[in-house]
């Protein structure tokens, strides 16, 4: 399994103790949460904090974009050191046009489903996308209970990857934990994002490890 920890849940007081702990660990990339209070009913950290963060972290950063009109962003989200960057089905009304131009910048280009969004809505995109986020909570907040509809979404999803021949990668987000996580195993993720279950660990590299291991 891959494991890209969410900083959501770190402390922001904080963040170069919290970031050194993820480059000691094995997490395989660094999962950041923008929001703009539209899209979501909450606000993040924006492109300075990741800027500053690009300096310290040694892992691939995953940026979910949680931000009406995503588009806008591709360049500044680009310039932040990004390898993955994340828009919703949601809020992207020429989707095609942002993938490429996403690709055009030079990062790998994921699309995220809330959990209302049928998996069928990425018919006809699914053989651009070098990854799916689903999410398992409703997004804009840490710590909610993991839906269990995704574990139905993920079957679906891997059913149109295999029909397309897309080489898509399946990420979750939210409400992952160890019991929610080996269930999303064999269901068929290959990314598990883990926010709260991470940072308020006593021991989060080895939680991080046995996240790993599901
Ligand atoms: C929620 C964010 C998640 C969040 C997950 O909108 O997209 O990445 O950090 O938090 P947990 O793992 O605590 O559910
Ligand atoms: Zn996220």
């Amino acid at each position: 399994m891959l494991v890209s920890p969410s900083l959501l849940a770190a402390n922001f007081a904080n963040l170069e103790r919290d970031i050194e702990m993820i480059n000691r660990s094995e997490a395989d990339m660094l999962h950041l949460d923008i929001m703009d209070g539209v899209f979501v009913p909450n606000i993040s950290f924006g492109f300075p904090v990741i800027k500053s963060i690009q300096n310290l972290c040694e892992k691939p950063l995953d940026v979910h974009l949680m931000v009406v009109e995503p588009q806008k962003f591709i360049t500044r989200v680009r310039d932040c050191g990004a390898t993955l960057m994340n828009v919703h089905q949601e809020a992207c009304l020429h989707l095609d046009r942002t993938i490429h131009e996403i690709k055009q910048a030079g990062m790998k280009a994921a699309v995220t489903l809330n959990p209302a969004t049928p998996v069928s809505t990425l018919v006809n995109i699914i053989s651009e996308l070098d990854m799916v986020l689903l999410m398992s909570v409703n997004p804009g907040f840490g710590g909610q209970k993991f839906i269990e509809n995704t574990l139905t979404k993920i079957k679906r999803l891997k059913a149109l990857i295999a029909e397309s021949g897309s080489n898509a990668l399946i990420e979750i987000d939210g409400g992952v934990n160890l019991e929610t996580g080996a269930r999303l195993s064999e269901a068929g993720a290959d990314i598990l994002v883990a926010g709260s279950y991470v940072f308020n660990s006593p021991t989060p590299i080895e939680t991080i490890t046995q996240l790993k291991q599901l």
